[in-house]
């Protein structure tokens, strides 16, 4: 048989146009099957002598690769077909709303505590934890208020037994990482923490918020170190060309005790109604650690000194982002929630 011959039988039985691939194969296999026209043509080999073998093998060798090419050429254009088919049977419909994926995002109560945390740690500060129930002891004797102090009643207090409570500040975590330090180390720690005080919840209570309480104790620390952090966080928080000012107050676990307001960032001091006129906005309350803090917890206060500050995280959040009512960090409202993103 030649080739061209060869060409025109097989064209021909595959010149139908919507061809199955099963047809195919079928007609495939008639001629290179084992039983198939090529190799019972490569079977009569064994009839010839042995000078017409080498000449005729090559002959039906030609004839088997050009049979594969055909059929290779006539299943990719079925293949193609098929895929054409499915491609238009599957077509996507650009109409339809795409699915929503959700991702979370930080809180921003957890991001103003991020926030702070970055700045303290470049200061050298240790981030420390504190137990939420607390006892007596650490919420209220070791910071000096005693039984009958009347700080007690500023902070209305959950009780869980006479001397277990729900910590009501933070400040705690002072006499635990004084205690822990043995009266020895140097301090320089933050705590953040929640909080809790029976407080009736309206736009600016809350009977939970959270705080970040900052103590540092060692030898040689003063007033002015104090002012230097505090200004480094206010301008940290609300801006380069903040200032602070400092006002004399009263805490029981520091002497002296001072508050601190800082510089209105929305009216750059001239008055609005966030600093009530006053170009002053307050953000926390800190001072240098009572003597007899110091002494109860284990650093002699004749050799001792320290600094210590306490904020509310609720109310930082809420000037800095100008949000009106406190309720909002607790609702979980999405609309509110994903604001921070
Ligand atoms: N614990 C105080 C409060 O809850 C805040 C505070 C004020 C903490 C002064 C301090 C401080 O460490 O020195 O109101």
């Amino acid at each position: 048989m030649e080739k061209e011959e060869l060409k025109k039988q097989i064209k021909n039985e595959l010149k139908e146009k919507d061809m199955s691939m099963q047809k195919l194969l079928e007609i495939k296999a008639a001629y290179l099957g084992k039983k198939g026209l090529i190799p019972s043509l490569m079977g009569e080999m064994k009839n010839l002598s042995q000078e017409e073998k080498p000449a005729y093998g090559e002959k039906v060798n030609a004839l088997k690769n050009l049979a594969a090419d055909l059929f290779d050429e006539k299943k990719k254009e079925i293949e193609e077909k098929e895929i054409g088919q499915k491609l238009e049977s599957e077509k996507v419909d650009i109409t339809l709303p795409g699915k929503e994926f959700n991702t979370g995002s930080i809180h921003v109560l957890n991001e103003v505590i991020e926030e702070v945390e970055d700045l303290f740690i470049g200061l050298g500060f240790e981030v420390k934890d504190g137990p939420e129930i607390e006892s007596d002891r650490f919420n209220f004797e070791l910071l000096n208020i005693p039984k009958d102090h009347p700080a007690r009643a500023m902070q209305d207090t959950f009780y869980i037994n006479a001397e277990r409570l729900l910590r009501t500040q933070t400040s705690g975590a002072q006499a635990h990482t004084m205690i822990e330090y043995g009266g020895k180390k140097d301090v320089r720690i933050i705590c953040p923490g929640k909080v809790y005080r029976r407080d009736d919840d309206d736009a600016t209570h809350s009977h939970q918020f959270t705080q970040i309480e900052g103590l540092v104790v060692n030898k040689d620390v003063t007033m002015a170190d104090l002012k230097g952090t505090l200004l480094t966080l206010a301008r940290k928080m609300f801006g380069e060309d903040r200032e602070i000012r400092l006002r004399p107050s009263y805490f029981p676990f520091t002497e002296p005790s001072i508050e601190v307001d800082v510089s209105c960032f929305k009216c750059h001091g001239k008055g609005c109604s966030l600093c009530k006129n006053t170009g002053w906005i307050e953000i926390l309350g800190a001072g240098m650690v009572n003597n007899n803090v110091l002494d109860m917890c284990g650093y002699d206060s004749k050799v001792y000194q320290g600094y210590a500050f306490g904020m509310g995280v609720e109310r930082i959040a809420m000037l800095k982002y100008g949000i009106d009512d406190i309720r909002l960090f607790y609702m979980n409202d999405k609309r509110f929630i994903e604001q921070f993103k």
